[in-house]
């Protein structure tokens, strides 16, 4: 996206991270969920004119990569590339995801500047050698505690099994380089304790507390039995895990040791956003390796919920056949993207279904939003010829929909800007949607019509011109979310000609009233959310 005239100078950039993803397999809704938020979430930012970065890409090196390469029968490099070509760069750009940049961590602009930092540590004298031995989930990349695994049943009885991939883990013997991760526990909770914010939401920030109170074991940041990695830059019997080479991606991505400039006006996160699949890794090693290296840490890691399905979080081995693409084709992609964060209170699981989707965008996003839409420029053609009327007659009744928008616009930029709570701030603008449609039920402007008076023809000017203003604000707040709804209704209102391009448009000023002009060309323009065809079958 351009950037803009009001755009902070010099200022740090506003920086919100995805995770990078595993490239073993294609993109499931639940990536896309996460990857949504944080396009809505930098919208939001750039539209309140601020300088934004957002990063997302790839995860490509370590076990689980090379495993499915070698079971299809390609390289790790080809199967990578193959991915990332056909699967992950165009569904993020089918969903209209506007990302800075997408890193690859195969890309030597990583490869390169993860060997130094490593190396950097291990002569600060944060890195020994030793030996390891202890439960392995290739799944998530991690060792885990005996404590956390579930007793196997069925096929698996007998075995230990991962609590997250409920697979069996392996048990792993290496002699490796480790991080002294165990010294990091009491600057965290001082962290923790001195920055609330740190960790959202609540639950996930008790759960990331109570694990380090627990004491930390160091953590052995290298592999020598297979070679899909980074090398040890000192040591090249060994790659460097793929989990410290993963997380740097957020600092190389943006130019540490390469680009001075672009660092410290960008580095760090504003946000990491994850799944709570990933906090602890976030949330306890990547600010330690910072810590060690004297770098500053992120503003908040922003965990959410599951994305479950009948019951069951969804992932690439528990697929539920529903791809991001089954459900754009049939919804359209501004209702995917505004579906999954309506309906789930970030932070929280939730569940999918067709069914709770149809319903609400029949009833919100067809019948309260695009009705409105439509019935406003309907009449403005019908009574006064498609040419906005001026507001001569304001009453009680408007000031009550001028003070419902000051309060949407507050609220949203509250809720979505600093809070992340999508859910809060999207029902904030529909809300006020309602507040719109239940004030031109009221003033019957059809009624209204039919009193040729120089006071009748007053009140309906009025009663249109309030109901046209508050879409203008509507498609603006909406933007971040809904951005091809948002341009159709900018052009139907002929907003571009009066007050230039949306994108333009600041949010948090949008509940100023009066901004669309009167003599403003209001058409017809395309139905917002056409009816729904019938459920495809399976
Ligand atoms: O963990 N509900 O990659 P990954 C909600 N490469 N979010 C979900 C989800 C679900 N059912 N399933 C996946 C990795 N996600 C590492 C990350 S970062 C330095 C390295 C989202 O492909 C959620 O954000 O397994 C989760 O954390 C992420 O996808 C995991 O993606
Ligand atoms: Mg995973």
């Amino acid at each position: 996206m351009a950037a803009t005239g009001s755009e902070k100078q010099g200022a740090k950039a506003y920086y919100v991270s995805t995770p990078i993803y595993y490239v073993n397999d294609a993109p499931h809704l639940g990536h896309a969920y996460t990857t949504v938020a944080g396009d809505v979430l930098t919208r939001w930012h750039r539209q309140r004119g601020e300088k934004v970065w957002f990063l997302t890409g790839t995860d490509e090196h370590g076990q689980k990569i090379m495993r499915t390469a070698e079971a299809n029968g390609v390289t790790p490099q080809a199967w990578a590339d193959k991915l990332v070509t056909e699967s992950w760069k165009p569904l993020w750009e089918h969903l209209d995801i506007a990302n800075d940049d997408f890193i690859r961590t195969t890309q030597k602009r990583h490869t390169d500047r993860v060997q130094e930092f490593v190396q950097d540590l291990y002569d600060k004298g944060e890195i020994y050698k030793g030996g390891y031995e202890g439960p392995y989930c290739v799944g998530c990349e991690e060792y885990k505690l005996p404590g956390e695994l579930l007793d196997g049943e069925g096929e698996h009885a007998g075995q230990k099994l991962c609590p997250i991939h409920k697979k069996p883990v392996e048990i792993l013997k290496e002699e490796n380089y480790f991080f002294k991760l165990s010294e990091y526990g009491e600057k965290l909770l001082a962290h923790y304790e001195a920055n609330p914010g740190f960790i959202q939401p609540e639950s996930a920030r008790n759960e990331v507390v109570n694990f380090v109170r627990q004491g930390l074991q160091d953590l052995s940041i290298s592999r020598s039995t297979f070679d899909w990695g980074v090398p040890v830059p000192w040591d090249d019997q060994h790659v460097i895990y793929v989990w410290v080479d993963a997380l740097l991606n957020y600092a190389t991505a943006v130019g540490y040791n390469e680009n001075p400039e672009k660092f410290d006006s960008t580095f760090p996160a504003d946000v990491h956003l994850v799944g709570k699949d990933i906090l602890r890794f976030h949330a306890i090693i990547w600010p330690a390796m910072l810590m060690a290296q004297g770098l500053p840490l992120p503003g908040r890691i922003a965990a959410n919920g599951w994305l479950m399905v009948g019951g069951e979080k969804m992932s690439k081995s528990n697929l539920t056949g529903i791809k991001p693409q089954d459900l754009t084709s049939h919804f359209g992609v501004d209702a995917y993207r505004w579906y999954f964060l309506r309906a789930i209170a970030f932070g929280q699981d939730g569940s999918f279904s067709w069914e709770d989707f149809s319903a609400r965008y029949t009833s919100e996003l067809a019948n309260d939003y695009g009705n409105l839409a439509s019935r406003v420029a309907a009449m403005v053609g019908k009574y006064f010829g498609g040419e906005l009327p001026a507001s001569t007659a304001d009453g009680d009744a408007e000031k009550a929909v001028h003070d419902g928008l000051a309060k949407a616009v507050a609220e949203a930029d509250r809720r979505i800007g600093d809070e992340l709570d999508f859910q809060g701030g999207i029902l904030a603008v529909f809300d006020f949607v309602k507040q719109v449609n239940g004030y031109i039920t009221e003033q019957e402007p059809w009624k209204v019509a039919k009193d040729a008076s120089d006071e009748g023809r007053a009140r309906l000017a009025t009663i249109l011109y309030t109901a046209a203003e508050s879409l203008r604000a509507v498609a603006v707040l909406l933007n971040p979310v809904m951005p091809d709804t948002s341009r159709k209704l900018w052009d139907s209102l002929g907003a571009e000609d009066s007050l230039g391009a949306l994108a333009d448009q600041r949010v948090q000023e949008a509940g100023a009233w009066g901004l669309l002009p009167a003599g403003t060309k209001v058409t017809k323009g395309a139905v917002l959310f056409p009816r729904l065809e019938e459920k495809p079958t399976a």
